[in-house]
């Protein structure tokens, strides 16, 4: 017995120890050393919690825009977002600017509508030790995304007989107009996203190269749709979160019957269109492999499998033995859980709450899972509401508590008079 219980304990210590070393693997190599904490979890350092996410399109972005709004909330952050003419994203395709952010909002700590990135007017906007965070999709996938999701709102698109992406693939110059209304949904998306010049020359294969580097330089992590487990796994280890801080439900997908599938021959002539896109697909998909792989393949396992244990509890814990009930969004009873629907074509699947989940379970826990799986424009909006409380509520307050210092002599004045002051704010 006692023998038996000895072989155990040294059995587990083995176990214990190999998974300990392999686990600390990376840990000398310089990539690991930014990637504290090691694995297996332990967490030295506070919580990051000044992150600027820039949300692309079409790329499993609201996911992780619900997960940054959500961990907001819990710890009582500051969300910079639109004012209400810029609509639920700041004004996209106009490029960033420090106006389009509600003056209830300043001096934020997370950004993550839409918007078309300008490096200086975010940086002028977020703390200085903001971590900025992307997400790139693979390009062929992500441009029949595009193609069906936009076909009612992108002029080039509408040109396109009977909307065939093989007759815009076997000739895109027909149809596409760089100054179109909607151009950029139809051409390097990503690219122009980020702050680039969708419509590059090809010629100029250096651009494609400069361009990555620059995102590289800025963004401390840039995800991967199709590696979404695996890219949280490195921005939980970037930010010093929790596992249950990036847990997620995936939002905003399209109805299996709206997608199709690409040949290859397809796929390539999309790549050579957005051939910037395709690129710094590439390069990010490489190095976060790369990033992966300094982490070690066992830690990056394990979190994986104990990312997807903390959804199973947190799901369970919501919504019982039932899931949330996967609909078209057409079908969707609760008006905030319906996402937006881009034309009666295109199926945009959401969820309903099951029918029993009022009665069970606290106010407090409904609210908590009603988030996880809340649409964007109805979370934008409800987060803007309880921050115009806050603001005022604060303003009430004989000192404003202020956690740091306001970045801008135009957000002092708006602290001070309770008036958006839009005029000073340009620079
Ligand atoms: C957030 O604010 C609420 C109300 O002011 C407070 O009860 C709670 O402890 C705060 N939470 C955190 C994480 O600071
Ligand atoms: C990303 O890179 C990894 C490692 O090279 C590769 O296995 C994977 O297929 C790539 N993903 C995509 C979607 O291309
Ligand atoms: C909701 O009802 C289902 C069966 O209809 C039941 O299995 C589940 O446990 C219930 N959930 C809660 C939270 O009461």
């Amino acid at each position: 017995m006692r023998m038996s219980q000895k072989k155990i304990l040294l059995a587990f210590g083995a176990v214990t120890t190999a998974t300990l070393l392999m686990c600390s693997g990376g840990r000398w190599s310089r990539t690991a050393d930014r990637l504290q904490p090691k694995c297996p979890a332990l967490r030295p350092e506070a919580k990051h919690t000044n992150v600027a996410f820039l949300k692309t399109h079409k790329t499993a972005s609201s996911t992780v825009q619900n997960l940054l709004f959500r961990f907001a909330e819990r710890n009582n952050l500051t969300v910079a977002l639109p004012t209400q003419e810029c609509g639920h994203q700041f004004c996209y395709p106009r490029p960033f600017d420090r106006q389009f952010v509600h003056p209830h909002t300043l001096a934020p700590n997370v950004v993550g509508n839409h918007m078309r990135y300008d490096a200086v007017q975010l940086r002028r906007l977020m703390p200085a030790d903001t971590r900025y965070v992307t997400i790139l999709r693979e390009p062929a996938a992500m441009f029949e995304s595009l193609f069906s999701y936009y076909n009612r709102h992108c002029k080039t698109f509408q040109r396109v007989p009977e909307g065939s992406l093989d007759a815009f693939l076997e000739r895109p110059w027909r149809y596409y107009r760089p100054r179109d209304q909607g151009s950029m949904y139809a051409r390097n998306t990503l690219t122009f996203d980020l702050g680039g010049d969708k419509d590059h020359p090809a010629t100029d294969a250096a651009y494609a190269r400069s361009f990555a580097a620059e995102v590289e330089r800025v963004f401390s992590l840039v995800m991967i749709a199709e590696h979404f487990d695996e890219s949280l796994v490195l921005l939980r280890h970037i930010l010093s979160w929790d596992l249950d801080d990036v847990v997620y439900v995936k939002l905003n997908m399209r109805a299996p019957g709206s997608k199709r599938r690409l040949t290859p021959g397809l796929a390539g002539k999309i790549r050579a269109w957005n051939w910037i896109d395709a690129h710094l697909y590439d390069h990010f998909n490489a190095s976060l492999w790369r990033r992966l792989a300094a982490l070690g393949s066992a830690c990056v396992d394990r979190e994986v499998r104990l990312l997807r244990a903390a959804k199973e509890r947190l799901l369970a814990g919501c919504f019982g033995g039932q899931r949330p009930l996967l609909r078209l969004a057409g079908q969707i009873q609760n008006k905030d859980l319906r996402p937006w629907q881009p034309s009666a074509k295109v199926g945009i699947m959401g969820y309903d709450l099951p029918a029993n989940l009022s009665s069970g379970s606290s106010g407090s826990t409904r609210e908590l899972c009603l988030k996880l799986v809340m649409a964007e424009v109805q979370y934008t909006r409800i987060l803007l509401r309880s921050q115009s409380v806050r603001y005022h509520r604060n303003r009430q307050a004989p000192l404003p508590l202020l956690s740091r210092p306001l970045p801008a002599a135009s957000t002092d004045r708006t602290a001070a008079t309770g008036l958006p002051s839009l005029s000073n704010q340009a620079s």
